[in-house]
């Protein structure tokens, strides 16, 4: 990775940056619920949050989450900003997830729509496997 960028640990005064993120790159629909609460509640729940900030202009250009239910790990919302992808900066921004999930000892799943190509390219190089034919199920609301 290049000396204008790197990798730290999310703050909670980048939270601003992180939503324009996630909106430019999908993956922050508001009816997922994620704010800066739900954030802080998974990493005094044992998950981390890693962002990866250009340096020349401070930016936040990419983000990885990682929650922990205490039973398996969830990458979530991994993304790098649209004008920086291509640049190997996903796979340095995940490598230094994973070195925390195998530090848990803890096993780590994720979801991704299966036209990512690109994001289905980058998972399986890092070892991710796929479960196969599941279905996703979610309640929004409780009515
Ligand atoms: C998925 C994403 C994070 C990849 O970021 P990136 O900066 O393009 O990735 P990198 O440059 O680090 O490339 C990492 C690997 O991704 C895969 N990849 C990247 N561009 C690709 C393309 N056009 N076609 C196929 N695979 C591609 C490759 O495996 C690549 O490794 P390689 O160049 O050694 O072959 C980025 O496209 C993104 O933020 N997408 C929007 C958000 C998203 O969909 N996130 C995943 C949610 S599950």
């Amino acid at each position: 990775m290049s000396e204008d960028f790197f990798i730290r640990s999310f703050k909670s005064s980048d939270f601003n940056q992180v939503m324009n993120l996630w909106m430019e790159t999908g993956l922050g629909n508001p009816e997922r619920g994620d704010d800066l609460v739900v954030v802080e509640r998974t990493l005094k729940l044992g998950g981390a949050f890693w962002v990866l900030e250009h340096k020349p202009t401070h930016q936040v250009i990419g983000t990885s989450w990682i929650t922990n239910d205490g039973r398996r790990l969830y990458l979530h919302h991994f993304g790098i900003k649209p004008e920086f992808q291509g640049m190997h900066l996903a796979t340095s921004l995940l490598e230094t997830s994973l070195a925390f999930a195998k530090e848990t000892g803890l096993q780590i799943k994720l979801e991704v729509h299966q036209q990512n190509k690109k994001a289905i390219e980058l998972y399986q190089k890092a070892g991710f496997i796929n479960l196969g034919d599941y279905g996703v199920f979610i309640i929004r609301n409780y009515q």
